[in-house]
């Protein structure tokens, strides 16, 4: 059962030992109140005497003293506690042996109000005083969280600047100034917009009118920012609102400089593109090469070897049958070599796109793997550069290679979906899957390097990849394109 809370304070009071030690001096107090009605009058009354004192008003005094002491240790439970015991010790004299025992009772009584106002005032006084101090300890504390603060915010690696609602820079570090080229009281004198190109502005806007909304906002996204020289800054940003009383009042923007990680990143597409190129540019003669010049030289072969056949007649039945199995291994190699220059630049894609070329795709890998490899099309076809149709060729060949040399699957399935802002193609099956690791470039360390050349032209492409997979669940692997 809960306890009544004021009851267990009570209770708490009574247990305290200084307390009993001021209930003791109040009994030792009262022996002297009666030693006169006792026939002792002693040294007590003496001491007053000799003090100048009277009598009753120094017994008053001594009354008052514990009452109050109780009072400031203890608050006014303390008082209360006291000044009732020390008016039951006065009250039997005032009533019973006092010669004016009204005057005796009133006196009694005045104690006990004057004891209880004056330690009700030391309760307030030593509340206010604690609060007092309290206050002065949370300012210094305030005081000392904003110095932190300031230190942090100045001597922070990533540029941090506050602005009001109108865009005017209120607050920058000194990484603000290393970013925008601008000196600290440029910087105060600066609206954002001027920092910011025309497209830039309305990417701002916007994500202010999301801020101020409550509305989510991806964070961080990039910007660029127009710095003092003229030139662009690439930064990654976090925005928030800044509020006072509740009420936005601006936004502190923090931003990181990935200028040159971006010039790193666009460098290296760059090469991955000139590396794509020359492989594709590669494959494309060597297909021409066997196309014209080895297919061409097996089809005479294949031909001079039918001629043997038809016109010697001095061959015998032996020599026929072996003429005639040479021309099958032509016929046989020449039909290897007619699918691999196809692999290598499939004539579908150059002629006909992409769509033609997956079926194309589909059919051969049925063909070879005896899997039932079907495409299906949503939504209104799209064409896309010869380029960029032919990394998704090469994503979606890697896909089934991979369908057809891991997944021991039955079926597998080429879905293409054209949307209004991108378009999804994904490769999958229903084979025996497996554990996808959390990145797929770590796949490169064991020497397994499709899927990972799958993401490399994803990312060519702008696009992103999700592996899904399961053991014994099947395969699907989803690139997304912005339209
Ligand atoms: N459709 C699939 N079904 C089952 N396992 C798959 C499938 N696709 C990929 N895997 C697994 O993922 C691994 C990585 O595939 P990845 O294409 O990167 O390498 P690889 O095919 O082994 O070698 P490489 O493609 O370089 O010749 C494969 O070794 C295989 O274990
Ligand atoms: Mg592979």
């Amino acid at each position: 059962m809960a306890q009544n809370p004021s009851r267990s304070q009570w209770a708490a009071l009574l247990r305290r030992l200084d307390i009993w030690f001021i209930l003791i001096v109040l009994a030792l107090i009262t022996i002297p109140h009666y030693a006169e009605a006792m026939q002792h009058p002693g040294f007590f009354l003496d001491f007053a005497a000799r003090l100048g004192l009277d009598r009753h008003a120094f017994e008053r005094i001594l009354y008052l003293a514990p009452i109050v002491w109780a009072g400031f240790i203890a608050g006014w439970r303390g008082a209360v506690v006291t000044s009732i015991i020390a008016l039951g010790c006065m009250l039997p004299r005032a009533i019973f042996i006092s010669a004016h025992p009204r005057d005796a009772i009133f006196e009694a009584s005045a104690v006990f109000i004057i004891g209880n106002v004056l330690s009700l005032s030391f309760a307030s006084l030593r509340k206010e005083r604690q609060y007092r101090l309290k206050l002065e300890a949370t300012q210094y504390e305030l005081m000392a969280s904003e110095e932190r603060y300031r230190e942090l915010f100045s001597s922070a690696f990533d540029a941090i600047w506050v602005h009001d609602l109108n865009g005017d820079v209120i607050a920058a570090n000194r990484a603000s100034e290393k970013l925008t080229g601008y000196g600290m009281e440029e910087l105060m004198q600066k609206n954002v917009k001027s920092l910011l190109s025309e497209d830039d502005r309305h990417l701002a806007g916007q994500v202010r009118r999301k801020l101020l909304a409550g509305e989510f906002v991806q964070q961080p996204y990039e910007q660029h920012l127009i710095k003092k020289d003229g030139s662009e800054a690439f930064v990654q940003l976090s925005t928030s609102l800044v509020l006072s009383d509740g009420k936005p009042v601006g936004f502190q923007h923090i931003a990181r400089d990935i200028t040159e990680q971006k010039r790193m990143q666009d460098n290296l597409r760059f090469y991955l593109q000139q590396v794509t190129r020359a492989q594709e540019e590669e494959r494309k003669r060597i297909s021409r090469e066997l196309h014209d010049d080895t297919i061409q030289a097996l089809v005479v072969l294949a031909r001079r070897l039918d001629a043997i056949a038809t016109d010697s007649k001095a061959l015998d039945e032996d020599d026929h049958r072996r003429l005639e199995e040479l021309r099958e291994q032509a016929n046989n190699i020449m039909q290897g070599v007619r699918r691999l220059s196809q692999d290598l630049r499939p004539a579908a894609l150059d002629r006909l796109g992409l769509l033609p070329a997956l079926e194309w795709l589909a059919a051969e890998v049925r063909d070879f793997s005896g899997i039932d490899v079907n495409v299906n099309v949503a939504g209104k076809e799209r064409r896309f550069s010869e380029e960029v149709e032919l990394l998704l060729f090469r994503i979606v060949q890697e896909a089934l290679r991979n369908v057809w040399r891991h997944s021991q699957a039955s079926e597998a399935t080429i879905s293409v979906e054209f949307g209004d802002n991108q378009t999804q193609i994904a490769i999958s099956d229903d084979g025996k899957g497996f554990d996808v690791p959390q990145t797929i470039g770590d796949l490169t360390r064991t020497g397994k390097l499709g899927l990972a050349g799958i993401q490399e032209r994803v990312q060519l492409l702008g696009g992103n990849l999700t592996a899904q997979s399961q053991p014994g669940k099947g395969t699907s692997i989803t690139i997304k394109l912005p339209a």
